[in-house]
């Protein structure tokens, strides 16, 4: 149904059904539109005229009616926009898959065009043999296929000191969830023989700011990829065209784009990335290391700031996204009222170690202002926290891993703000 402004009078359609209870059966919503509808009674001229051919696009775009739908930034946040952070506009998507142009962008030093014929990537280090690939050394070994989220340790970090953006897609839209296609870095590893003393790993980019992170050899061998395609096709530019690390569960920084190093050692290397970023700063001022799981969260995209309830009381979908770096998420539950009333979610789609989930949540809206959260459940039975509890453990200067429990207050309009009820 569209809502053109002749139609002020939608949020008084009367639904045919009603009475349902919060948390009861699915609310069907049907309605009953009004007689003499013009978008029923006018022939349209899509239906006059014969539309574009095949190969108008070649390549395919979305509707020009879904303009809006697009990353965004805060210009205020960082001072420039080659060391900088985009957001996905989470309230604008649903299922589990993140599209590969709205995948939200961080950058330290811009993006790197890599040619991929000029494309290599090394290993040396602590290694029988040190090798170099090609792309299409790459290709020969045996393929995986794995959806996985990607978050940044700095996604809600604003949120720390109490609510500060006003959208979904701000506070939690520095993640996306892909399908990627590569091969095992262990099989790569294995090429090159791993000395017994290679204990870490040192993945490198080759953008300009030559991004590194040490990573346990555990973690190497058991389910990191060398990535070159995203959802089915070649990695955008922007996520590390043409091989990117995949490190699944671990903070965003590790998963190190345009990969042209790696290098096997004994200890970790504690570069820039693992010291005076990535650390956690506590209350007593000590400085938490190699915080790299990222821990159950979960977020209501609709309602949400960005996404008010537009059409007035009755059937509603509330709907929402949920995550762990430590397994699969069974359960969410939500609450309408500030965490005064928990009622289970009804999980939707597939539920794969290490990616997002989706809940929904159908209930009957009073009209009344709403407080709503969602707390998510993962497989290891860890439940995602308030934002005290969090401050609590690790007081008030942190800025990565808030994975505390967001509150949306919407009013008798259905206009929705970031509050925080804790
Ligand atoms: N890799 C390189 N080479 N350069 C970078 O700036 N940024 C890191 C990581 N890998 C970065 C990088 C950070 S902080 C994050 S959160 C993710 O890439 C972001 O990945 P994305 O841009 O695909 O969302
Ligand atoms: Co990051």
């Amino acid at each position: 149904m569209t809502d053109n402004p002749t139609r002020k009078g939608a949020n008084r359609r009367q639904f045919l059904t009603a009475g349902l209870a919060a948390g009861g059966a699915a609310a069907t919503a049907s309605v009953a539109h009004a007689a003499g509808d013009p978008a029923i009674l006018e022939i349209k001229p899509w239906a006059q005229e014969l539309g574009e051919g095949v190969d108008a696009r070649p390549y395919g775009t979305p509707s020009e009616f879904e303009k809006h739908v697009v990353r965004r930034n805060v210009p205020w946040l960082t001072a420039d926009p080659v060391s900088s952070v985009n957001f996905t506009p989470l309230h604008d998507l649903d299922g589990i898959i993140t599209p590969n142009g709205l995948c939200f962008e961080r950058h330290h030093a811009g993006i790197a065009i890599v040619d991929p014929a000029e494309y290599r990537l090394m290993i040396n280090g602590l290694v029988d043999r040190p090798l170099v690939f090609t792309l299409e050394d790459l290709k020969r070994f045996p393929r995986v296929n794995k959806v996985h989220f990607l978050e940044c340790a700095a996604n809600s970090g604003m949120e720390w000191r109490g609510a500060q953006l006003n959208g979904c897609q701000f506070t939690h839209g520095m993640i996306h969830n892909v399908m990627y296609t590569g091969v095992m870095l262990r099989d790569i590893l294995a090429e090159a023989g791993v000395k017994t003393t290679g204990k870490w790993v040192l993945p490198e980019g080759a953008d300009a700011s030559a991004m590194t992170r040490s990573i346990p050899m555990e973690k190497a061998l058991d389910d990191c990829m060398v990535a070159f395609k995203m959802n089915g096709e070649a990695l955008y530019p922007e996520q590390g065209y043409p091989v990117r690390l995949v490190v699944p569960g671990w903070e965003g920084n590790m998963w190190v784009k345009w990969l042209r190093r790696i290098e096997v050692g004994d200890m970790p290397w504690h570069h820039r990335e693992e010291t005076s970023k990535y650390t956690d700063l506590l209350g007593d001022g000590k400085a938490r290391r190699f915080t790299w799981e990222m821990d159950a969260k979960s977020v209501i995209t609709n309602p949400s700031p960005q996404a008010p309830i537009s059409h007035g009381p009755g059937p509603t979908v509330l709907t929402g996204v949920a995550w762990s770096g430590r397994g699969t998420i069974p359960r969410v539950d939500v609450t309408l009222d500030g965490g005064a009333n928990w009622l289970q979610a009804r999980m939707d789609g597939p539920s794969l170690d290490k990616s997002m989930h989706r809940f929904y949540f159908e209930f009957n809206w009073d009209g009344k202002p709403l407080l709503l959260q969602s707390r998510a459940h993962d497989s290891t039975g860890y439940i995602q926290p308030t934002k005290d509890a969090l401050r609590a453990v690790r007081g008030e200067n942190s800025i990565y891993h808030n994975n505390g429990i967001q509150t949306w207050y919407v009013n008798e309009q259905g206009v929705a703000e970031n509050v925080e009820v804790s």
